[in-house]
């Protein structure tokens, strides 16, 4: 990781502002005077501010302090206290109204649906959790979730929340390494798999990865599968399990655990800069108040929304926002297993309108393949059950937002643009939806509670409109604990740049107003003639372009300006590349940057190297730029005949 030598120049410019209508405003959560209090109230007195928060939750034993931070960069939050997360999820909705009320609404890809009440849903977990027990499973073990998106999959993840076991889920995506070694860095006792899971049609044949990264995971003594796609599987004898035969022989009847408010709940793997992926731990009571309050707040949670997450349950937005914080918060969650081009490009609408969603939260890598695909898909739907949209998981391009504002949102929906990572937990910086105008590739401010700040290399808080490093100030109950089996890592990643300050990693600015625009990863900047510009900026002003679908900017050696800017670009459907149009481009960037951003090269290609999460992975095309060959991690590449591809173009 790069250290915070230089400051970044921001170059992108965007005055559009967007207030929440009136009738948003009056019927919301949270306005703006509310917010103000809120955050007010939280900066004089955060232990006040976070004790009446907590309170939302069900606690078994009231806690004694809010936090201990006297061994920092470990924090303690709500010191005493026991809860159980899955409790809190299920048993205590089933008092009220709340019993017979749609927990999860399923939508197979192959067009299988079913809905789980919050009723049957306890029950599943409950039986579910007996399984466990009598396996030998119990607190404090790890068990690894390898699954397709289905309800199982939440399943079990509350069902080790309930006995004490911590999960580790691993993205059905990967592959028998990447299962293997995150076996092994966790020393899971069980995993959980299925034959198979639906994507474009097709099986993902899971349990046969399972199968080859058991030859290598010698801590992982039993096996249990889900019957998901009636395929043929081999079954080792004393080891594989099936889910249904489990099911069959346990008692519904299983008392939630109470735990410590610090017991683990999860491990989440996720990828480092370099090398070794970091498994990011998380604990009871500060991720659940974390990721349920900020569920209720940023989303402006009313009692009859049919919530959308189209998140997978192996990332953490899975865990905070289709899991956790929304069952917790006793909602109505849409599920759906596959793609979004499966059997058309109108899958999302069309869910959209079957099942009347009100809040849709997505990522800019979906939006940007949606406006590829054509306008016609969506405007082939009845969207008008939506009222409220969200983003996460890297910047927004205005553009992208602006097509989301209008195509999917009528115009009529504020978009919740939210900045957090998988070490926070859960949001950190986003709109209020009825507090705070947005403005398009902003994430605005700070949630309440939050003290992030934009910082030069000293710690100095930067002057309006100069980029800087995005920090956050004081800890808060979401925060990641640890690095699991590697606490040094933690310590050196996230708390060695400033002392008491945890480090994002992200470079950002702060307008006039006080908005914070994230910039993207430290990593993923350029040095143009000792200019540090954000590559998303750069990409920003590409995607503006009517012709150009998907931009990604990379710097390469150069003698003169210490870096030259490449750009690989991606057209929309039916535009040819042309010399032409590679000038046009240039004067394009020029025009909306600045001399100093005019591209040196442009490069068009079909497809861009992603990660599984869509994230751009910008260092192979840093490689290809340079002429080099890529060493290093390529575990977390989703498609590897994109790089064979791209250096094909370059001969
Ligand atoms: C990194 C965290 C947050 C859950 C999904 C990704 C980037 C995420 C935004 C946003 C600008 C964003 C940051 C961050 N990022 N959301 N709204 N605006 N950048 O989790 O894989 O842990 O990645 O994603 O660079 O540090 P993750």
């Amino acid at each position: 990781m790069s250290s915070p030598e230089k400051n970044i120049t921001s170059v992108l410019k965007e005055t559009r502002v967007f207030p929440p209508s009136a009738d948003f405003v009056a019927a919301s959560l949270v306005d703006a005077k509310e917010r103000d209090r809120l955050a007010e109230w939280a900066k004089r007195d955060p232990d006040a501010f976070w004790a009446e928060q907590a309170k939302s939750l069900h606690w078994t034993k009231p806690w004694t302090q809010v936090l201990d931070w006297s061994n920092a960069p470990h924090a303690k939050w709500f010191v005493g206290g026991q809860l159980n997360a899955s409790e809190n999820c299920l048993d205590r909705h089933l008092t009220g109204p709340r019993k017979n009320k749609a927990a999860i609404i399923f939508e197979g890809e192959p067009g299988d649906t079913r809905t789980l009440t919050y009723q049957q849903l306890h029950r599943e977990v409950c039986k579910f959790a007996n399984a466990l027990k009598l396996l030998g499973v119990g607190k404090g073990d790890r068990v690894t979730i390898y699954m397709p998106m289905v309800p199982e999959a939440a399943i079990a993840m509350l069902a080790c929340a309930r006995i004490g076991a911590m999960h580790s889920v691993v993205f059905g995506g990967f592959s028998a390494d990447a299962v293997a070694d995150r076996n092994n860095d966790a020393k899971s006792k069980i995993i959980i798999t299925a034959d198979g899971g639906w994507r474009r049609g097709k099986v993902v044949p899971l349990k046969a990865n399972v199968d080859a990264a058991l030859e290598k995971s010698p801590t992982v003594e039993k096996c249990i599968v889900l019957n998901r796609c009636n395929t043929a599987v081999e079954m080792k004898h004393g080891r594989d399990l099936w889910w249904h035969d489990l099911m069959a022989a346990g008692s519904q009847h299983c008392p939630a655990e109470p735990l410590d408010s610090e017991h683990p709940l999860f491990i989440l793997y996720t990828s480092g800069s370099t090398g070794k992926p970091k498994g990011v731990l998380h604990t009871t009571g500060g991720y659940l108040l974390g990721s349920s309050l900020t569920h209720k707040w940023v989303f402006d949670l009313k009692e009859d929304d049919v919530y959308w997450c189209t998140a997978d349950v192996g990332w953490i937005t899975g865990h905070s926002y289709i899991v956790y914080g929304p069952l917790c918060n006793g909602s109505t969650i849409v599920m759906y297993e596959g793609a979004p081009n499966q059997p058309k490009e109108d899958r999302f609408w069309e869910i959209i309108e079957k099942y009347q969603v009100s809040v849709f939260y997505t990522a800019p890598t979906a939006i940007r393949a949606f406006i590829k695909w054509g306008d016609h898909h969506p405007k082939g739907h009845d969207l008008s059950s939506l009222r409220l949209l969200g983003s996460v998981g890297e910047p927004i391009n205005p553009e992208a937002w602006m097509w989301y504002h209008k195509l999917i949102g009528g115009e009529r929906c504020p978009i919740v643009d939210t900045w957090w990572q998988t070490e926070t937990g859960a949001i950190m910086i986003a709109p209020l939806p009825g507090a705070i105008p947005t403005k398009p590739g902003s994430a605005t401010k700070p949630l309440p509670g939050i003290e992030a700040e934009v910082v030069d290399k000293s710690g100095n808080a930067v002057p309006a409109n100069s980029g800087g490093f995005l920090v956050v100030k004081r800890p808060w109950p979401s925060m990641m604990r640890t690095i699991y089996g590697d606490d040094e890592r933690y310590k050196t990643t996230y708390w060695s740049h400033y002392d008491g300050i945890y480090f994002t990693a992200d470079g950002a600015r702060i307008d006039d107003d006080g908005y914070i625009w994230v910039m993207g990863r430290v990593d993923d900047v350029l040095n143009v003639s000792g200019h540090r510009l954000s590559t998303m900026e750069v990409e920003s002003a590409l995607v503006n372009h009517p012709k150009v679908a998907e931009a990604a900017v990379v710097g390469k050696p150069d003698d003169l300006k210490g870096e030259g800017i490449v750009c690989f670009v991606t057209l929309k459907q039916g535009n040819e590349p042309t010399d032409a149009l590679k000038a046009e481009l240039k004067a394009h960037v020029v025009h909306n940057i600045g001399a100093l951003a005019r591209p040196d090269d442009i490069k068009f290609t079909e497809t861009l190297p992603k990660t599984r999460s869509g994230k751009i992975m910008r260092r192979f095309l840093r490689d290809v730029a340079a002429g080099r060959q890529s060493t290093g991690d390529a575990t977390t590449l989703e498609d590897y005949t994109v790089l064979a591809k791209l250096r094909e173009d370059e001969e």
